[in-house]
């Protein structure tokens, strides 16, 4: 079972994630965590070039390939061999990040974005995508304290508003996979919610 978390900036998607593997891991699954952008090799050079060197402008379309790349090499290097291996892999963002992003935030014809982002996944759609929705300004106000900003953190807030609405556009689309969960709440209350789900998942699949 493949599952991917999706969320603005400082939507908790990533405490979730850890949450969801730790109470995987205490019923004897098989679980990995993974995330992108930066698995791998060319992962940590990608990453670095999109999200850390603040003086090199990358064209909107550049960034679409580079996120791609990555993807295509993680799902065939690691995701896919540890699924045949009947892992649950859990990945911190994925293909509708790029959807999202790239299409909605960076404003690439989407029909394109698309196409480059299907195709990037190698065929492989995640079974559940838990979107962790909440005010953008509640993300961003988490993340300040925090403090790990990078440059897509950086934009500006309709940037970050035209990508929540994004999302509720995909999550409309697709209600069976992506399952839409309220991220402002607490952290405790939002995880049995998303463990709930999952375990009626792996009921219904075997
Ligand atoms: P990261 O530091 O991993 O933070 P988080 O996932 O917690 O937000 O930043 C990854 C950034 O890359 C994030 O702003 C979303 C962006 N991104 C894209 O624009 N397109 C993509 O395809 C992916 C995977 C991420």
């Amino acid at each position: 079972m493949f599952i991917t978390f999706e969320g603005v900036e400082g939507s908790g998607k990533s405490t979730q994630a850890k949450l969801l593997v730790e109470f995987l891991s205490e019923r004897g699954y098989k679980v990995t965590l993974t995330r992108e952008p930066g698995w791998g090799r060319l992962g940590e050079l990608i990453r670095k070039m999109i999200l850390d060197e603040r003086d090199l402008d990358l064209d909107p379309f550049s960034e679409l390939c580079l996120f791609c790349a990555d993807r295509a090499q993680h799902v065939r290097d690691f995701i896919k061999p540890k699924l045949q291996d009947g892992e649950i892999v859990i990945c911190d963002r994925y293909f509708d990040s790029t959807l999202v992003y790239q299409g909605h935030g960076r404003k690439l014809d989407k029909r394109l974005v698309n196409k480059i982002a299907t195709a990037s996944t190698l065929d492989l759609i995640p079974n559940i995508t838990f979107l962790l929705n909440l005010p953008v300004r509640t993300g961003l106000t988490r993340l300040q304290t925090r403090g790990d900003i990078t440059k897509m953190d950086e934009e500006p807030l309709e940037f970050h508003e035209t990508i929540r609405q994004g999302y509720m556009l995909l999550a409309r689309r697709e209600p069976e996979r992506i399952k839409k969960i309220n991220g402002d709440r607490d952290s405790s209350e939002i995880h049995e919610e998303i463990s709930g789900i999952v375990i009626n998942s792996i009921a219904k699949e075997s």
